[in-house]
């Protein structure tokens, strides 16, 4: 089988290796997809270093090739997804877990063997292209709107993978969306997908203010932060009276972060996703499913050109996932 690897140079080097046996308890998935995800391009092209060997890629959709002695959850055709935290089942997280591709290995392959615990039934309207979307952006997005309810207002920022699914996710959840972009051609689309209002944040710096007086002063009930230190304090003009910040990326490094005093007298609550559990993939997929949501996909690129994936995710040209077909 064919499967990428870190090289010692820091890049990725496709190499072939023996196909590997189920062991109890275990699966042997045929991997068909994977996604990149913005932390998968600092690894990529070596600006992160992960160890030589390991195998990139956190997210993937697949079926089930054959199975181990034990195996319970899952059968020899079944279509599959990872779930992004592969020890983290369901309940509070109590501390951080393994990641693939920093921690383990990830899914830039063409079979995994893996516990049977670590995978759910992929959504069935969707391909595998779509279904390798939802591990990381998805279950970000899913989490990051927790206690989102009808007539709720939701600020998106930007238009990237986290973004999309959190724009199209907080609409079946009958919440009014607006979104921030840099691109009026990005605009159009995030209409299309239901944003309610887009605002260029480039053009309008100010955009919390924005934020305020296209919901009559009331501001946004959740904000999905996704530039971390350059765009928080104006989430914080954004955010309603005791509403939440999403703590989600990083994106705009090189500011000077939040006003304490601003944030405080906001009465919002600053909380820090780190995804979610497989339980909350399964119960995502489930209203993934009842709503038939497509994931937005930018681009798909053969298995051989995933060197050229990452570059083209980086250039930021793209309006939706990233997808590397295997
Ligand atoms: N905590 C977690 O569990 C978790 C999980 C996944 C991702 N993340 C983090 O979340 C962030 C987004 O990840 P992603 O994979 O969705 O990224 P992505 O697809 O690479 O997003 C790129 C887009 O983000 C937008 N953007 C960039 N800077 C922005 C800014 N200052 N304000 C608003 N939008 C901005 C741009 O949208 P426009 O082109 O429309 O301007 C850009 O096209 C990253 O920092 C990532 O590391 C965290």
């Amino acid at each position: 089988m064919r499967t990428f690897k870190m090289s010692e140079s820091g890049r990725i080097a496709l190499v072939e290796e023996p196909k590997p046996t189920p062991g109890t308890g275990q699966v042997l998935m045929r991997v068909r997809a994977t996604s990149l995800n913005a932390r998968d391009l600092f690894m990529l092209d070596g600006r992160y270093p992960v160890p030589p060997g390991r195998v990139p890629l956190s997210d993937a959709a697949g079926v089930i090739e054959s199975t181990g002695p034990g195996v319970t959850r899952f059968q020899v055709g079944d279509r599959v997804v990872n779930s992004f935290n592969p020890l983290w089942f369901g309940g509070p997280q109590r501390k951080p877990g393994q990641n693939y591709h920093t921690d383990i290995d990830g899914w830039l392959t063409e079979y995994v063997v893996i516990d049977e615990q670590r995978l759910a039934s992929m959504p069935e309207h969707l391909d595998f292209t779509e279904a390798a979307t939802l591990p990381c952006a998805a279950i970000t997005a899913w989490t990051a709107l927790e206690g989102v309810g009808p007539g709720d207002t939701v600020l998106v920022q930007g238009s990237g993978g986290v973004s999309l699914f959190a724009l199209q996710l907080a609409r079946t959840m009958g919440a009014r969306v607006i979104t921030t972009t840099s691109s009026e051609h990005k605009a159009a689309r995030l209409l299309e997908l239901g944003a309610s209002d887009v605002i260029n944040y480039v053009d309008m710096p100010d955009w919390g203010a924005e934020v305020r007086k296209l919901t009559d002063g009331q501001g946004a009930n959740v904000v999905v932060e996704v530039g971390g230190a350059g765009s928080i304090a104006q989430s914080i003009t954004a955010v309603a009276y005791r509403g939440v910040i999403s703590l989600v990326g990083h994106l705009q490094m090189n500011s000077t972060g939040m006003n304490i005093l601003d944030f405080a007298l906001s009465g919002a609550t600053l909380r820090a996703i780190g995804g979610g559990s497989r339980s909350d993939l399964e119960d995502m997929n489930r209203v993934i499913t009842a709503h038939k949501l497509r994931p937005v996909i930018g681009r798909v690129f053969p298995f051989e050109e995933a060197p050229a994936a990452a570059s083209y995710m980086g250039s930021g040209a793209h309006f939706g996932k990233v997808v590397i077909s295997h």
